[in-house]
Order: structure tokens, then C-alpha cells, then sequence
């Protein structure tokens, strides 16, 4: 759905004699059609300019980006204006505009699309009714909480009816409980419209909660992605250590560990014991815990495997492992 190839992006430095900043490095990045896809990264590590690329409010320096097969980089003026109506986009501080009523924000995209009066009202009032909030729409922003003024936000981004739902940190200004209550109403319009999202974070549980798949960033560079149910069978994956945490290894103290990952499967069984009932292999846990990510129980296990009475066979291992779902890595 959104394909990022090769994209360097290259901001003049601020003030006279700055140097230019090199805000996206070479990226390469790819979502799925209906993904809920988190990017991850400290603060500067150009995440807001890699969405900022995507609907187009930056130009790229070098590189392609395509949305459902088209190239972005390569339209005229006119065409972006029509594409970028494919994409919404929530903000962090709402941007709601004070002095309108909340049913006028949110046809204030139809009104500059050209829309009707007559095909205006009744859709802003489907878009109220949608995201929960159909007592609102002659309410003004000042009169709503942070939860409502994102839903209002959220009713805005979809009036063009979109294919696609940018977020930039659209939830870091709100308490924990409405993060979930808006985070919940993000995952069930994807699954009625079908909508691909793409969200900036700097929160695990907002990956956990509702994406499925996520990219970590770095000094302008994508340095890891991919679906979050492959990343967590990945010991070296960053993604993945920190939605679920193994600890460090001391491997001086422990000798070798191995990595055991597991979805639904096994949890809530005794699996370590059965596996040393019928082995005779021991099990020492050296760390992990279990988790909910995308719907999915999931279990990261650090551990190490003895033998009393003789040598550790890692074939037995992967096997046994491998015949009851769980996978066995490095
Ligand atoms: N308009 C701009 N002009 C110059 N430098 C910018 C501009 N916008 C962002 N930057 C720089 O680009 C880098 C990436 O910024 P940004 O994309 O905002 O990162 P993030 O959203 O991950 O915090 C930072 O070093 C930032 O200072
Ligand atoms: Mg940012």
C-alpha cells in the first residue's frame, strides 16, 4: 500500500550558516494494504519528516514513494490535490480550528474539496456518529476534553473518505485511558473501512495494543521493520526487546542462552516441565514475560538448557520445540 524506495531527504540548515540536516537517509519501507504500522525512534530521528514525505508537505530530496501502486513523487500539482485526499491525518494538538462549530471542522476538507452543502451535512453527520460523538456537532473545541477533540480529529481525517490514516503522535497528549479508548476506535475503523494507518509513537503499549506490524528508526534511517509476530522470534530484534523486554544476558554467568518465542500456542500450558519430563533436559528462565500484541498472546523466553547426565543435544531441542509451536533461536 506504501512503498518508500530509496528516499533521502535533505533539509537546508536553519539559519545562515548551518549545515543541511540529513533528515531521512536512504529509506526503505513498505506497508501492507490495511496495516496498522507503528514507526518507532527517538525524537529527531525524522519520523514527523518521513510523514511529512508521504503526504506530500515535504518534497523528497531523492528516492520514490508510491501509494496503492502510484508515485507520488512524480505527480503534478493538480493530481496531489486529489491524492492527498486519499490520506487523513491526526495530529498531535488536534489543529482543530477554534472559532468552528466541531461540524464545521469537520467538513472543512469537503467545503475545499468542493463539496455540496447537501452532501456535506448528512456525511458529517454520519463521520459524528462514527467516531461517538453525535451530541457534538454544534459544540465548539474549547468545550470538548482532549479524548473528544481527537475524535473530532479523527471525524475530520476520514470526511474524504481515505485509504490511508496518517497519526503523529496523536495520542501522546491524552491519559492512559482515553489513549486506549482512541487507539480501540483507530483498530475498528480499520476493520470496517479497511483503512491502512501508519502512526508515529514513542509508546510500546500503543504498538502493542494495536499495531500489527512496525519500523524503528535511527538517524534518519529505517534500521529495522517488518510484522511484529516475525520480529519477536528475532533475538537481536530492538522492535521486538521492547515490547517485550528479555533482559541482557550475562552469558559469563549462564552459559549460552537461547531465545524461545511463542504465539497463543503453549501459553498457560506446563510446557518446560513436560519438555525436561521427557528430555531430561533442564530449563533455567533467564528472562522475558508474556505479552498481548495484535490480538495475540505472546511469550519471549531467555533460557538455558543442562543435561545432568550428559550432553545437551540441540537437535532434540529444535524438535521438540519445533512439534509444539514454539520457535527456538539464538
Ligand atoms: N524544516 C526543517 N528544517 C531544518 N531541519 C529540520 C526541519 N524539520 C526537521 N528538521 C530536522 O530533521 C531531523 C528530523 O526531524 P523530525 O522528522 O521532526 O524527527 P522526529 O519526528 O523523529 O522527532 C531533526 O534533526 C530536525 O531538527
Ligand atoms: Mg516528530
Amino acid at each position: 500500500m506504501i512503498e518508500f524506495t530509496s528516499v533521502t531527504k535533505v533539509y537546508d540548515g536553519r539559519g545562515k550558516s548551518a549545515a543541511p540536516v540529513v533528515a531521512l537517509d536512504d529509506v526503505n519501507l513498505r506497508v501492507e494494504p490495511g496495516q496498522i504500522f507503528g514507526i518507532l525512534g527517538r525524537s529527531g530521528a525524522g519520523k514527523t519528516t518521513l510523514l511529512r514525505c508521504l503526504n506530500h508537505l515535504e518534497p523528497v530530496t531523492s528516492g520514490t514513494i508510491t501509494v496503492n501502486g502510484t508515485d507520488w513523487t512524480s505527480l503534478t500539482d493538480k493530481q496531489l490535490r486529489s491524492a492527498r485526499r486519499q490520506m487523513g491525518t491526526i495530529f498531535q494538538h488536534f489543529n482543530l480550528l477554534g472559532s468552528r462549530t466541531v461540524a464545521d471542522n469537520v467538513a472543512f476538507g469537503l467545503e475545499i474539496a468542493g463539496q455540496k452543502k447537501d452532501v456535506i451535512v448528512p456525511r458529517v453527520a454520519e463521520l459524528l456518529e462514527l467516531v461517538g460523538l453525535p451530541d457534538k456537532a454544534s459544540a465548539y473545541p474549547s468545550q470538548l476534553s482532549g479524548g473528544q477533540k481527537q475524535r473530532v480529529g479523527i471525524a475530520r481525517a476520514l470526511a474524504t473518505d481515505p485509504s490511508v490514516l496518517l497519526m503523529d503522535e496523536a495520542t501522546s497528549a491524552l491519559d492512559p485511558t482515553t489513549t486506549e479508548q482512541i487507539l480501540d476506535l483507530v483498530k475498528s475503523l480499520r476493520d470496517r473501512m479497511g483503512l491502512t494507518v501508519l502512526l508515529i509513537t514513542h509508546e510500546s503499549d500503543v504498538v502493542r495494543r494495536i499495531c500489527d506490524g512496525a519500523a524503528l528508526m535511527q538517524d534518519g534511517r529505517v534500521v529495522e521493520q517488518g510484522r511484529l509476530l516475525d520480529l519477536v522470534a528475532d533475538p537481536d530484534s530492538r522492535i521486538a526487546d521492547q515490547l517485550i523486554p528479555l533482559g541482557r544476558a550475562n552469558e559469563e554467568l549462564t552459559g549460552p542462552s537461547q531465545l524461545l518465542s511463542f504465539v497463543n500456542e503453549g501459553i498457560g500450558d506446563p510446557l518446560l516441565s513436560r519438555f525436561t519430563r521427557e528430555t531430561g533436559i533442564d530449563v533455567s528462565i533467564l528472562g522475558g514475560s508474556v505479552e498481548q500484541i495484535a490480538g495475540h498472546k505472546v511469550g519471549r523466553l531467555r533460557v538455558s538448557f543442562d543435561h545432568p547426565h550428559g550432553d545437551v543435544d540441540d537437535a532434540v531441542i529444535q524438535d521438540w520445540f519445533r512439534e509444539h509451536q514454539v520457535t527456538v533461536s539464538r
